[in-house]
């Protein structure tokens, strides 16, 4: 089996079926796009997967079929290796570049985040340690945020409060990354730059399933896309098969079309 395997996955939101009878497969070391026009269900299935939504029906496997994820809260599933980021930022804006990191990696370290942000003498070291990590981690952006370490997350740059978001879930030490809309009001430098970095966290050995708008970016680093419309998968495959589809073609079209 693949790292994550869907089947059947359906939720409803009372008359309104959001994601039908789906069938999705994320093989270890892949980059996945999931694609879809708004409204085609792609976050609701990473709040399916991430526990924060149950299912109304179907199975979730994790781990090579070993972990059924449906029913599990949250943090579970954050502990057994899944990790997101948001449609809309949700980082601690008062809190420290650094502080906002290490928030993210509470679930791997032995004292709960309150006496590591405490630093009572018992964390201490443990508190060195979890630093040191988050150096490094928020290191793989360049210098886009390590030397902001110590500043509150409120003064960064979009792009680089968009880059922090990445950074923490990394910290939780997942080995599914969920990344919803990344490139969203980048410009296309930041987007460019943003496609390497999100490579480079995949050759470090996380699995990435990537929502996208940009098919720019979807062309360039995904291996396989799956579209999706009203929550039900119309395509799968190659970026170029699938953007030749018609009935992808129709979704996009179509809804634009809709909204004229
Ligand atoms: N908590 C909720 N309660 C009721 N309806 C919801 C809820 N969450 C999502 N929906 C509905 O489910 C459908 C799919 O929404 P979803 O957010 O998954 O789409 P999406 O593909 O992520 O869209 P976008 O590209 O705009 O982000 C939409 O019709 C949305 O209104
Ligand atoms: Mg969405």
């Amino acid at each position: 089996m693949a790292l994550l395997e869907t089947e059947g996955l359906t939720k409803d939101f009372g008359g309104l079926r959001a994601v039908h009878d789906l069938a999705l497969r994320v093989e270890e070391g892949e980059i996945v796009g999931l694609i879809g026009p708004n409204g085609s269900g792609k976050t609701t299935v990473f709040n399916l997967i991430t526990g924060l939504y149950r299912a109304t029906e179907g199975r979730i496997r994790f781990d090579h079929g070993r972990r059924e994820l449906v029913g599990l809260a949250p943090h579970v599933v954050t502990g057994l290796g899944i990790a997101r980021t948001f449609q809309n930022q949700r980082l601690f804006s008062h809190m420290t570049v650094l502080e906002n990191v290490l928030v993210g990696m509470h679930c791997r370290t032995r004292a709960g985040i309150a006496t590591i942000l405490l630093s009572t003498p018992g964390s201490r070291r443990e508190r060195r340690r979890a630093e040191a990590r988050a150096a490094e981690l928020l290191g793989l952006f360049g210098d886009r945020l390590l030397p902001r370490a110590a500043r509150p997350a409120w003064t960064l740059s979009y792009a680089n409060r968009r880059r922090l978001e990445i950074v923490r879930a990394l910290a939780t030490e997942p080995r599914l990354l969920l990344l919803d809309e990344p490139a969203a009001g980048m410009n296309p430098t930041e987007t460019r730059e943003l496609m390497r970095d999100i490579e480079r966290v995949r050759d470090r050995g996380v699995t990435i399933l990537l929502i996208e708008h940009d098919m720019g970016v979807v062309r360039v680093i995904c291996e396989r896309v799956v579209a999706l419309d009203h929550g039900t998968k119309i395509a799968e495959g190659r970026f170029e098969e699938v953007r030749q589809n018609p009935a992808v073609l129709e979704a996009y079209l179509g809804r634009r079309a809709g909204r004229a």
